[in-house]
């Protein structure tokens, strides 16, 4: 008989999570004003509302948690972390930050000015994440989606949406002039577009083209090691190569990256901003300095900048990566099973179930995919967010709404930290509302929001 598979792990530490019930999570939503980043973690069964440091790390880095050295400046923690990102991703210089969007700030700050000097400013990409986003259109630039077409159609399977259409890439390079292009963004994998990933071959033609218009290419590297397995596994030459020789290889055509360490660094809390040269870095580290804090530690306690260079050690092994971007497919075969349209190829971090499909009647005025969330969370407790109007803001010019081509309900799992059991349970909430979807004609409208990334904190009501 062929072993099956199993989890290249065991369970030290365990979290009791409490159920509740149907009335008292209507009850809930509804204080929440029907927005589930309100929602308090306790009146959660299984909460997927981000992959984004809530992983469970290993006997390894609680380790390095109790060795962590606090010392302001040097830190061996420091220079711990300073020898994996050296390893991992191949950077002499980086910089450590709280968070990825922090370490945006920074770059950004350096890159484009501090304040508003991004008008007439224009950064080309792949379906830029919203932090990216709004910290090149808060200062008055704008931010180019450069995404191959395909990756909009959900029924479409191809091995790397998460690409650059390099034609789109080159109408922005010469439609624009070389000083209006602060930088080129590259987010491996793209979250955005459903954590696609971009091929060897795309990340090498992008930054070809970006050098030859003298545009420097950053990549986003939140699941950078995601990206490296997909590589792997799905383009030709790699089948053999080692997960971090990839990694190396795609940073390797860059000339820095940013990075949201509580993704595929598989900790709480932390970010990096990688350079090529020592330029960039320096003229970085003033806004480090004054953002973050000193430039050996950027806002991070020691003990976690040594918990994170384990960790981007541990997150490049084949075996972890096979078992968690496995994970996320077993989730997506349970929900295919029942019925559950969702986004094709399924993504290295998490599921995107297509809400308009899901939904049919319910007008795009009124928040699809925030609605299917709602029923989500009170047919199980089930918590997942929206990708779709409210993520998608309004346009920074006209303040219409943006409503993007894709309505999505991302359920992006934690790393490490639910079993397959989680993720039945999952599937069959979810193929419950799909069983009453009949009776869901009507969504929520906004009672009030912020002007930029409001989806934090937008308040709803139902509409009738
Ligand atoms: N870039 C990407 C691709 C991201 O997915 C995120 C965060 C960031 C940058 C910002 O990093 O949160 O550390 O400041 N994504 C989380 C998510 C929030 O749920 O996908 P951060």
């Amino acid at each position: 008989m062929e072993l099956p598979y199993a989890e290249p792990y065991r369970i030290k530490t365990v979290e009791p999570l409490r159920r509740s019930t149907r009335a008292e999570r209507q009850a809930w939503i509804a204080a929440a004003k029907y927005n589930l980043f309100n929602l308090r973690s306790e009146s959660v069964f299984i909460d997927l509302l981000t992959d984004s440091g809530t992983g469970a790390m290993s006997s390894a880095q609680w380790s390095e948690i109790m060795l962590g050295d606090e010392s302001y400046a040097g830190a061996s923690s420091y220079y711990k972390l300073k020898d994996s990102v050296k390893e991992v991703m191949g950077f002499d210089w980086f910089l450590p930050a709280h968070q990825g969007r922090a370490a945006e700030n920074v770059l950004m700050s350096t890159l484009i000015g501090p304040g508003h000097e991004g008008k007439g400013k224009v950064v080309p990409g792949n379906s830029h994440f919203d932090t990216t986003k709004g910290h090149i259109e808060n200062r008055g630039a704008h931010a180019i989606d450069c995404t191959v077409d395909e990756a909009f159609d959900p029924t479409i399977e191809r091995p790397f949406k998460g690409n650059v259409d390099l034609g789109k890439l080159q109408k922005v390079f010469k439609e624009h002039k070389r000083e209006d292009i602060p930088l080129c963004i590259l987010t491996v994998t793209c979250n955005s577009s459903g954590g696609q990933p971009v091929s060897m071959e795309n990340i090498r033609a992008v930054s070809a083209l970006c050098r030859k218009y003298g545009v420097p290419l950053f990549l986003d590297a939140a699941r950078f090691a995601e990206n490296a397995y997909f590589i792997k596994i799905r383009e030709a030459g790699y089948a053999d190569k080692d997960v971090r020789a990839i990694a190396r290889e795609m940073f390797s055509y860059a000339d820095g990256a940013t990075m949201s360490s509580k993704k595929d660094g598989i900790v709480n809390i932390g970010g990096l901003i990688c350079f090529r040269d020592e330029a960039t870095y320096r003229d970085c580290c003033t806004y480090n300095i004054m953002y973050e804090g000193f430039n050996t530690y950027g806002g991070m306690a020691g003990r976690d900048l040594g918990a994170l260079s384990v960790g981007l050690r541990e997150a490049t092994e084949f075996d972890y990566l096979e078992s968690r971007v496995g994970q996320v497919a077993y989730l997506g075969r349970k929900l295919e099973g029942h019925g559950v349209p969702v986004l094709l190829p399924y993504g290295g971090h998490a599921i995107f179930v297509d809400a308009k499909r899901f939904l049919p009647k319910v007008p795009k005025e009124e928040c699809v995919a925030q609605t299917l969330g709602i029923e989500a969370y009170v047919e199980g407790g089930v918590r997942g967010v929206e990708i779709g109007t409210l993520l998608a803001d309004r346009d920074p010019d006209t303040r219409e709404n943006r409503y993007p081509k894709l309505e999505l309900l991302r359920l992006a799992i934690p790393r490490r930290t639910y079993t397959n059991a989680h993720m039945d349970y999952v599937a069959a909430t979810l193929a419950n509302v799909l069983e009453r979807r009949d009776g869901i004609t009507r969504g929520y409208r906004i009672t009030r929001e912020a002007p930029i990334l409001r989806h934090f904190t937008v308040e709803l009501e139902p509409a009738k």
